[in-house]
């Protein structure tokens, strides 16, 4: 590490699983296992890329003010935007309204779990926004060596974004001050987030008569988040995800799982809103909802980092695919290919040949993550095809993908009209045979392919009859 004003050590890591130093901790410990931080900080990369550039919009209630967690969370939003991820931040307020009020010994009004926002709890509103809002930014402000906001330098940019208009008289119940979102300045907010600021807003909208009104922590994230067209909306609530009835979480969920929760009855009751607000976004084109617990520390980037992640994400389309292969993909399936090719698993193919035979291939993508590839090289004369650069990245093995894999590009050599799948493998010849390959000698190659074969490499030629 040549830069002076960089903590010259990093945290240990006793396992991959291992989260980052606690809040508050100093980076001081010595690297004591080099290979597993390196490991680990490459496994992260793909993420970091896939990321970049995209715009998210994090929701986190009052709560976790109260419970001590702002500083963490804010430590971890810096870290995204560092890394070039355009943030939104709306933070709720109803506990500290609640302090407020009783301060100044003013009764809450609720109607359906809704406040009614009179004159006083209004003032109590501002106050406690205006409050959290200064907390936030003078988090964001923290630059201290040796903690993780060194060298952060974070504008944060807040504003009369948000336009309300009362809730109004809902059977018989007048909600004064209390609002719903009519409108959002979309283009104010992508200009700032495109000057580098992270926007920082309140539960409150301003209506054209200049009135203020309170809103709820969610409307404001979701209409954000549909409005800016967001590529995720990541709400940080009490609960841990979404559990179905019988109290499972449920890490991943599709519109239609969505839709079949709710109208069944098969989710637990206290997600269920939750639930609604993420549908509501996804449907507005926001690509990916997420419910994250504040009661786990670093719970955004392990949910963002991690395959598995902690909470429950809602996708607008099915995360996981497995398809041909497009231009785009090209520079997913060197990142996958090159620690193989690197250890001499898998010959070498420049990127100029996967551009020019792209295909040929078929990848299985994850979140917009490519984590697996193979391709098929037809050989119609010998009624053959060529199962080649059949790769699974290391974290995703054995979970039956290889196998996926290998049935689409055997059902892809069917469709050609082709009776007979080879394979040539240095280091996985068991795999094939135990899916019905058998090996077979150099000389039953497609006689195209026999005057490409590396007598050096001497791979084992495998055939499987279709
Ligand atoms: C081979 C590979 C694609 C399998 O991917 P995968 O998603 O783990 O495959 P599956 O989950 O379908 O199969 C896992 C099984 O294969 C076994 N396996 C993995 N690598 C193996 C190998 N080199 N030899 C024999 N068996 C192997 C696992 O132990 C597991 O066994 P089980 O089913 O008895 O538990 C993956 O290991 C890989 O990318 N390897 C490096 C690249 C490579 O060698 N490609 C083939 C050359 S073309």
């Amino acid at each position: 590490m040549d830069d002076p004003s960089l903590p010259t050590t990093v945290p240990a890591f006793a396992d991959t699983a291992s989260a980052p130093a606690a809040p508050g901790d100093t980076l001081s410990s010595p690297i004591e296992h080099p290979a597993q931080f390196v490991a680990w900080l490459r496994n992260v990369a793909p993420y970091v890329h896939a990321h970049r550039g995209k715009t998210f919009v994090v929701a986190f209630n009052g709560e976790l003010v109260e419970v001590g967690r702002l500083t963490a969370l804010v430590q971890d939003v810096s870290l995204l935007h560092a890394m070039g991820i355009r943030i939104v931040l709306v933070h709720g307020s109803r506990p500290q309204v609640q302090a407020q009020l009783k301060l100044k010994g003013i009764e809450a009004h609720f109607e359906h779990g809704v406040r009614i926002t009179d004159p006083a709890a209004l003032e109590c509103v501002k106050e406690a926004a205006g409050e959290i809002r200064l907390d936030i930014e003078a988090a964001f402000s923290q630059g201290l060596p040796n903690t993780p906001m060194a060298n952060a330098k974070v504008r944060v940019v807040s504003g009369n974004f948000v336009t309300a208009r009362p809730m109004g008289i809902i059977n018989g119940t007048d909600f004064m001050h209390t609002g719903v979102v009519r409108k959002v300045d979309a283009d104010a907010i992508k200009f700032t987030l495109a000057n580098n600021a992270i926007v920082l807003l309140s539960p409150l909208g301003f209506s054209p008569t200049g009135e203020a009104f309170n809103l709820m922590l969610e409307d404001v994230a979701v209409s954000v988040a549909s409005s800016v067209k967001a590529d995720k909306l990541i709400l940080i609530g009490e609960e841990d995800g979404v559990r179905d009835a019988a109290g499972e979480l449920r890490p991943e969920l599709s519109m239609v799982d969505a839709e079949k929760m709710l109208s069944t009855g098969d989710i637990d009751p206290a997600d269920a809103d939750d639930l609604r607000y993420l549908m509501r976004a996804c449907k507005a084109g926001v690509a990916r909802g997420h419910l994250l617990p504040i009661g786990l520390d670093g719970a955004l980037l392990m949910e963002l980092f991690t395959h598995s992640g902690v909470g429950t994400m809602l996708a607008r389309e099915n995360l996981e695919s497995l398809r041909e292969a497009t231009a785009d993909d090209v520079g997913g399936i060197i990142k996958l290919i090159e620690p193989l090719e690197a250890d001499g698993t898998l010959v070498k193919r420049p990127r100029e040949v996967i551009e020019r035979e792209i295909d040929h291939f078929t990848v299985l993508e994850h979140d917009g993550f490519i984590f697996g590839c193979a391709a098929l090289y037809p050989f119609p004369a010998a009624g053959m095809g060529e199962l080649a650069c059949l790769t699974v990245h290391a974290e995703y093995r054995e979970y039956g993908d290889g196998e996926r894999l290998m049935k689409r590009i055997e059902s892809r050599a069917k469709a050609l009209g082709l009776t007979r799948l080879f394979v040539l493998t240095t280091r996985t010849g068991h795999w094939f045979i135990k899916r019905g390959f058998a090996p077979a000698s150099v000389d039953s190659l497609p006689i195209e392919r026999l005057q490409l074969y590396n007598w050096q490499r001497r791979s084992q030629v495998l055939i499987k009859t279709l």
